[in-house]
């Protein structure tokens, strides 16, 4: 630990733990605090520009080939490293121009992006000269992104970190209200290209699931040492698989012989028990409620949903993107109840002001992509984008 405060410069990647709670942290979080945007700025551009050599080499648009971007301005093509080299294929934005119709990017806007990802829909802010600090809790993300994004250092800043506590990371660093939020949740598609992180039931990698490689729990944790019952109960609320009480008891009984450790090993057993029928592997549901447990993806966004209206500024706007119902309905309800402006219950004489309502629904129906997004992106297929607007003061 440096017994004084540390200069930036000071501070490398792997040591600067945006996430802990140590003293360097804290000298951190006081040094960005004293140069405010200026520092910030600058710790956002120097981590990220580690090996990409780790990332899958799949590139939809072909190397070198100069195609737009779905939804994008300028530039055309893949994205690129600082050295110009193309950037292997991570993730494509979805919904950018939706994203974009409803921020309102322009030049002296601050935004923040929740969920970077591969920088996609910071980028798209970016371009059109917007100022823009994001924050991801996966270490691979961030050096993607951070490399990509590279030209726009002057106005971007990356943070590490898991955004149910952006507000008190932001707000240790002394960074103001935004004119624009949003978090395109769930997992990348690098996350389920990238065997060795465990997300994909159709490769064989170890059962992991962690967006955060540093957090204690992995999927393999919970099929091995969670009750029966918690299991049954996990796949019902997080997949709504049907089939979540024979999958589970399969589970238990079979662990007690043989751990699960393998993506494979877990979705033969689920094919074994539940077959084949139609299109979708019988162990879709399954996957996505253990993703969504070990990452504790619903609490994590319900406690985005609390805070962030606080940190608009009036006018400004929060846009979730969501990629499965329960996702969706979390939002949805989040979102009414903010905008709600009187509350009326049966005992009153007539209805009250609602104090916690802070903003106005943008549309009462989610945004889902067009038809020519599905057809170059099939992931997308199941995106929805609901959008509020913080009232006046
Ligand atoms: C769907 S991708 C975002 C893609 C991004 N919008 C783009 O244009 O490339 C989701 C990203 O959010 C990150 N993520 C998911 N939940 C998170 C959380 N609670 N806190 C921080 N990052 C999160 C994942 O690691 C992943 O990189």
């Amino acid at each position: 630990m440096p017994t004084s405060a540390p200069t930036l410069a000071q501070f490398s990647w792997s040591a600067f733990p945006w996430n802990g709670t140590g003293e360097l942290r804290h000298q951190a979080l006081a040094h960005l605090g004293k140069w405010r945007w200026r520092s910030l700025f600058q710790v956002g551009v120097w981590p990220w520009f580690g090996s990409t050599e780790s990332m899958d080499e799949q590139m939809p648009w072909g190397r070198g080939k100069s195609v737009s971007r779905p939804g994008g301005s300028e530039p055309a093509g893949p994205p690129v490293d600082p050295g110009g080299r193309a950037l292997p294929f991570y993730h494509l934005p979805v919904l950018l121009q939706e994203v974009l119709d409803v921020l309102q990017p322009g030049p002296d806007k601050l935004f923040f992006d929740g969920t970077l990802g591969g920088g996609g829909h910071t980028e798209a802010l970016l371009q059109h000269g917007a100022r823009v600090v994001a924050m991801d809790q996966d270490d691979e993300a961030l050096a993607h992104a951070g490399a990509r994004l590279k030209p726009y250092e002057d106005r971007f800043c990356a943070l590490r970190g898991n955004f149910r506590n952006f507000a008190q990371v932001l707000g240790e660093a002394g960074v103001g209200l935004f004119d624009g939020m949003l978090i395109d949740i769930g997992v990348s598609s690098r996350h389920l290209d990238a065997p060795e992180r465990g997300f994909s039931f159709a490769r064989e990698g170890p059962l992991d699931m962690r967006m955060d490689t540093t957090s204690p729990l992995t999927a393999a944790d919970i099929v091995n040492t969670y009750p029966q019952e918690e299991i049954e109960r996990i796949l019902r609320e997080y997949g709504e698989e049907p089939q979540a009480r024979r999958i589970a008891r399969a589970i238990v009984h079979d662990r007690a012989s043989r751990p699960f450790t393998t993506t494979l090993q877990l979705a033969g057993m689920i094919e074994r028990v539940c077959p084949k029928h139609g299109r979708r592997h019988p162990a879709t549901l399954t996957f996505q409620a253990l993703r969504i447990e070990t990452n504790q993806e619903i609490a994590a966004l319900r406690e985005f949903l609390t805070a962030a209206p606080h940190w608009l500024k009036p006018g400004g706007r929060l846009a979730v993107i969501t990629f499965h119902s329960i996702e969706d309905r979390v939002v949805k309800q989040a979102f009414q109840a903010l905008s709600t402006p009187f509350l009326d219950r049966p005992e009153w004489p007539s209805p009250r002001p609602n104090p916690d309502c802070l903003t106005r629904l943008l549309s009462r129906k989610p945004v889902e992509a067009s038809p020519a997004e599905l057809e170059l992106n099939p992931r997308a297929r199941s995106a929805r984008l609901r959008a509020v607007e913080r009232l006046p003061a």
